[in-house]
């Protein structure tokens, strides 16, 4: 038999590994940060505007978020994409776009998120088709278990979404696990990708991102996770306070 064929990284969904992680993790490690002026990578007028705000992590080239804003004329929609390449398209598709309703910034999202988006400032956040990162030893740079994890749940407001997309099952089921068991989140939907109402997925024909599109062209089956903040919340609109989790 070939070396590669005794390898296989193929990541199965593991609750109990998933509570280790979360036990023997910080995930607070980002928080003492929170509000350093030196790290602020939004501008801050940006979250003084009036609308709700929608962000999506890892936009690729933006034409997720470049449709969304003509479909959603009263929300305010921030892209960011760390990708030299992509973020270049991203800032000229957005440019070329002209929507008042959009911004696209070439930056990582992480200190973005962490140093310079207010507490219970968004009311939804985008993830679609995150690097699965499949090899168990590089599982903490998965999004869920990440230290920006905390901080994704303090920037929304109450009643906010976040909104996972994935081709990876086990990504999907993961999310899920954390978001309910340590984030206290309410799940709204967890399955294959299918038209319901909180993903637009009609309004896009043969997929709402790049990677969705080509995934589901090629046959490969996508799942989602649209997970709640509680109304009842305590992440206020404001800084810097302590990412609210349910353990
Ligand atoms: C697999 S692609 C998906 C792109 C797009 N969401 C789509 O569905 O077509 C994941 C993207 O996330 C971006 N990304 C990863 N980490 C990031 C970070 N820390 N900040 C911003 N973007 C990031 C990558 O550069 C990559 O373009």
């Amino acid at each position: 038999m070939p070396f590669f064929d005794t390898i296989n990284y193929q990541p199965t969904y593991s609750p109990a590994r998933l509570k280790w992680d979360v036990e023997k993790q910080s995930r607070r490690k980002g928080a003492p940060f929170t509000g350093s002026a030196r790290f602020q990578v939004l501008p801050p007028s940006l979250f003084e505007r009036p609308e709700n705000i929608w962000l999506e992590v890892g936009s690729g080239s933006g034409s997720f978020f470049a449709a969304m804003s003509a479909l959603y004329p009263d929300r305010f929609l921030i892209a960011m994409e760390r990708c030299k390449l992509r973020g270049q398209r991203l800032e000229r598709k957005v440019a070329k776009t002209a929507r008042p309703n959009l911004v696209g910034f070439r930056g990582n999202a992480i200190p973005a998120l962490v140093h310079g988006v207010p507490s219970g400032r968004l009311e939804r956040i985008y993830i679609l088709y995150p690097c699965p990162w499949p090899k168990n030893a590089q599982r903490k740079n998965r999004w869920y278990l990440h230290p920006m994890m905390p901080h994704l749940v303090r920037a929304l407001q109450p009643g906010g979404l976040l909104l996972w997309a994935s081709d990876q099952k086990f990504y999907i089921d993961e999310a899920r696990w954390i978001c309910e068991n340590v984030y206290g989140l309410q799940v709204l939907v967890h399955g294959e990708v299918s038209p319901n109402p909180y993903n637009d997925l009609e309004r896009f024909s043969g997929g709402r991102s790049k990677f969705e599109r080509s995934f589901l062209e090629s046959g490969q089956p996508c799942y989602e996770l649209v997970a709640r903040l509680s109304d009842q919340s305590t992440n206020k609109s404001g800084n810097g306070s302590t990412p609210g989790c349910a353990s």
